[in-house]
């Protein structure tokens, strides 16, 4: 050995902040970030879009591409699949190789191929449904070739995911990464098991092959555990991870963390039948569903309080870290519609709901303010960090984008809860004859002033997420000399 080259043992260079960490494989994840930054602009841009033209329908602008029913799988699957589909991969690969102390499995050349490879499937799907090519099952449109790429990229990425677990060097699995392992098993069988079709030739075109009711079933197997796989386990790996950090306290309770995954787990697969009450699917599996539905809550809300708790002796820091201030909300906004989702599970509450805006009002209670907010902190902590950057450009524009899209959030739940009951109420109207007291269109007519409040939310909601586009650009294009050299990096 060199005179004057004496190693410094590992636990004195990790006091002293000195990596002694693999060579992690950050270029793919950059990649997805900025993915999800131009996703989230262009789906929320979508949603907007499609927004305006339930309030005003010239905008469908007579040409068939521009329908409102071929816009909005367009819009579903750009914030679902490519803004937090993106923003799951980003965040899984940060995550996995920082907490098991081990380069990505398959290294840049793996990392790169899912970069494409997922979002080429997007790139195709979303072609697919502006020309009008759908299998018409809700967030499964895309016909089997669209399908048949996605099954290659995912299982790949199962494979990546899974093989960085087992060359780990740390003893234990964190708990983050228990969640997006069973996201990812998860989102594999559900995929799969629902597109299991016979192509017609070789066009675009395909036959289920299940018909019917239990076609419908497992349709709802599918969309309600895509709820609950992609859009929750998914997203409470990126909580478990993000929060702590960025909290700088341990979780809360790490015996709570596991409870809440095996349950959530247990439950969720189970729920699916509350998408179909009052339909042809036996009685026996509607009440299957309701019950799991009920029964869900419990760990949703273990799991909520444990990310809340997390800030126990830390909750000074929202006052000075607006990042922090959205994955707060976020898990807030999980809470809500969690309590939300049980209530209306209920095949009484249902047969008022279904059908309504109050549906939609709690899809994006959950959606904009649990997955989009999660993704926002995200993105917020870890654009810096994966850019060698001492900071944000601008924390003044954090706090910007946080009250915009928490005041578009209210406008839009707010009139979607009123515009849902209302449609509700009005469609079981009798009058003393036992006639219906108003006709559809009335009620369709009533609607109006409800969809306009929800677009100016959406345009609130846009405006924040731009902000956010300009201030991750700017700390990113910050000067090299402001770059905080690699050995420095906390892990
Ligand atoms: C600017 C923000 C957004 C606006 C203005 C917006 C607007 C809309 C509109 C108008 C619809 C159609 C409602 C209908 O058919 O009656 C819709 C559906 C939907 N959006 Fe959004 N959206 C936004 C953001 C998001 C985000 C961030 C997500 C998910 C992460 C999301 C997920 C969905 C889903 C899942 C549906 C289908 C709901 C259902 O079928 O019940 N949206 N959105
Ligand atoms: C314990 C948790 C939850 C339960 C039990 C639950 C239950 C429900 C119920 C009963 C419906 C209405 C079904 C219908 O009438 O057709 C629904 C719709 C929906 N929920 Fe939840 N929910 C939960 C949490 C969430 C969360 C956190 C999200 C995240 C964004 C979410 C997203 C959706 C979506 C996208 C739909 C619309 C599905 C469609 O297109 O018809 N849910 N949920």
């Amino acid at each position: 050995m060199p005179e004057g080259s004496a190693t410094i043992p590992a636990p004195v260079l990790e006091r002293l902040h000195l990596s002694t960490q693999p060579d992690y494989v950050d270029g793919p994840v950059r990649a997805f970030a900025v993915a999800t930054v131009f996703w989230g602009l262009a789906g929320f841009a979508a949603g907007l879009f499609i927004a305006l033209q339930l309030a005003f329908p010239a905008l469908n602008l007579g040409l068939e591409w521009t329908t409102f029913g071929r816009l909005r799988p367009l819009h579903t699957s750009a914030v679902i699949f490519a803004f937090g589909g993106n923003a799951l991969l980003f965040s899984s690969l940060y995550i996995v190789q920082r907490t098991c102390r081990a380069r990505l499995f398959g290294g840049e050349d793996a990392g790169w191929f899912l970069f494409g490879g997922y979002n080429l499937f997007i790139v195709v799907a979303a072609t697919g449904y502006l020309l009008g090519i759908t299998q018409g099952k809700e967030y499964a449109e895309p016909e089997w070739y669209a399908d048949l790429w996605l099954a290659v990229v995912w299982i790949a990425y199962l494979v990546v995911f899974g093989g960085t677990i087992l060359r780990r060097t740390e003893p234990h699995i964190y708990v983050a990464n228990w969640f997006f392992l069973s996201f990812i098993i998860t989102i594999a069988m559900l995929h799969i098991g629902n597109n299991v079709v016979l192509p017609v030739g070789l066009s675009s075109r395909s036959y289920t092959f299940a018909a019917g009711v239990q076609d419908a079933m497992i349709q709802w197997w599918y969309g309600h555990n895509a709820v609950g796989f992609f859009l929750t386990s998914g997203f409470l790996g990126m909580m478990y991870y993000f929060i702590p950090k960025q909290a700088d306290r341990p979780i809360y309770s790490y015996r709570l963390s596991i409870v809440h995954f095996w349950s959530l787990t247990f439950l969720y697969i189970w729920a699916g039948p509350h998408h179909l009450h009052y339909t042809a699917l036996p009685d026996w599996a509607q009440t299957l569903g309701m019950v799991f539905s009920i029964m869900l809550w419990m760990p949703s809300w273990g799991g909520m309080i444990n990310g809340l708790m997390t800030l126990s002796g830390a909750w000074d820091k929202l006052r000075t870290d607006p990042a922090l201030r959205f994955s707060v909300a976020a898990v807030g906004f999980y809470g809500m519609a969690t309590f939300e989702g049980p209530v209306m599970s209920i095949r009484a509450v249902n047969a008022l709901s279904h059908y309504t805006d109050w549906t939609i009002g709690h899809v994006h209670s959950g959606a904009l303010g649990w997955n989009g907010f999660i993704i926002f902190g995200a993105l917020y902590w870890i654009v810096p960090k994966l850019w060698n950057k001492p900071g944000l450009y601008s924390t003044r524009l954090v706090s910007w984008h946080f009250w915009l899209a928490s005041l578009g959030i209210v406008l839009y739940a707010a009139a979607m809860w009123v515009a849902g009951i209302m449609q509700g109420l009005m469609w079981r109207a009798y009058d003393s004859l036992g006639f219906l007291q108003y006709s559809f269109v009335e009620s369709v007519a009533a609607m109006h002033p409800y969809y306009v409040i929800r677009a100016g939310g959406g345009v609130l909601y846009l405006a924040g997420a731009v902000l956010m586009a300009v201030n991750l650009w700017r700390t990113i294009a910050a000067s090299a000399a402001s770059a905080v050299p690699a050995t420095l990096r906390a892990a």
